[in-house]
């Protein structure tokens, strides 16, 4: 396994997207940012909500007076928690669109409305492309780490146009900042989900609806299970949730669209800065 850069490592340039854009209808901490007087009654969606990184962060929005809808499929866990923090669970598979739109659906027949999509649900790979290449799972996870942030942003979008604005943050990872050759196509999938944010968040910053993307390297979740030994032989620190958690309500705080924000142990989060790239002569 190789162990992740740190972004230091990976170039330094300028701003990956719309701040410089302001903020939409004067906006000054998001619909769901904290700085506009608080988040109580708001409405957030989470995929990937039953577990990990998806459930740290529906219990501290829950915390602030927030209602949280939790899509998953994982039933048990997610009604669960659900019921603990006085939410909703939809069972949700990412794959599918439709499944996707009732999420959004029950957010506003529950609670009136949406404000926030936290399009984090996904899977490792944990393959390569020689010879244990496996189509059905090179399949399975574009199609829930790719796929459903696509789903989750087309389903988002009209409920958030409907409160004149709000988030959406996509867990990608650090994973789709730099190299992964332990798991290439999981690379490829993050790397997917930090393009796709790039592009909406000057996108649909004019009609108030801030798109971020969550980078953590290795975080304290069941994802890491099948490579906590290597971690730990390489003795490569592994992410508190509570950073993790941190660094989210840091980019619903902030003013940025279009912004990756990396999450890596002993150092504070930001927004990565990309390179430049060559415009033509
Ligand atoms: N933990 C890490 O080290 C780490 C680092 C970077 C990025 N991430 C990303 O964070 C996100 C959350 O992962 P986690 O670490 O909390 O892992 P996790 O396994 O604890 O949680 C993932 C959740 O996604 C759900 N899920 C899986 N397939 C689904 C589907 N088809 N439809 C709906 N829900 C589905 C699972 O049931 C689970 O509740 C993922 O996108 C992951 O790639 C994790």
């Amino acid at each position: 396994m190789t162990a992740f850069p740190g972004p230091a490592d990976s170039g330094a340039g300028g701003r990956a997207g719309g701040r410089a854009g302001g903020r939409a209808g004067g906006r000054t901490g998001g619909r769901t940012g904290g700085r506009a007087g608080g988040r109580t009654g708001r409405v957030a969606l989470i995929t990937g909500g039953a577990n990990g990184i998806g459930a740290a962060v529906a219990r501290r929005l829950a915390d602030e007076g927030v209602h949280v809808v939790l899509a998953d499929v994982d039933e048990d866990h997610g009604r669960a928690l659900a019921e603990e923090l006085d939410g909703a669970f939809v069972r949700c598979d990412v794959r599918e669109p439709a499944d996707s739109a009732r999420a959004v659906q029950t957010a506003v027949d529950r609670f009136g409305g949406l404000d926030l999509a936290f399009l984090n649900a996904g899977v490792a790979s944990g393959f390569g492309l020689g010879d244990d290449f496996d189509p059905e799972r090179h399949r399975r996870a574009m199609s829930i780490n790719v796929d459903g942030v696509v789903y989750g942003v087309h389903a988002a979008l009209p409920a958030l146009r409907a409160r004149g604005g709000g988030d959406i943050v996509a867990t990608a990872s650090m994973a789709g900042l730099t190299a992964t050759p332990f798991d290439p196509v999981y690379g490829a999938n993050k790397a997917a989900v930090v393009g796709l944010v790039r592009a909406l968040g000057p996108a649909h910053l004019p009609d108030g609806i801030r798109v971020n993307a969550l980078c953590p390297s290795f975080a304290e979740t069941d994802i890491i299970i099948p490579m906590r030994d290597e971690l730990e032989r390489q003795g490569f620190p592994v992410l508190p949730l509570a950073d993790v958690v941190e660094a989210f309500m840091a980019i619903l705080d902030g003013d940025g669209a279009g912004e990756a924000w990396y999450v890596v142990p002993g150092r504070p989060s930001e927004p990565f800065r990309f390179r430049g790239v060559p415009g033509p002569r």
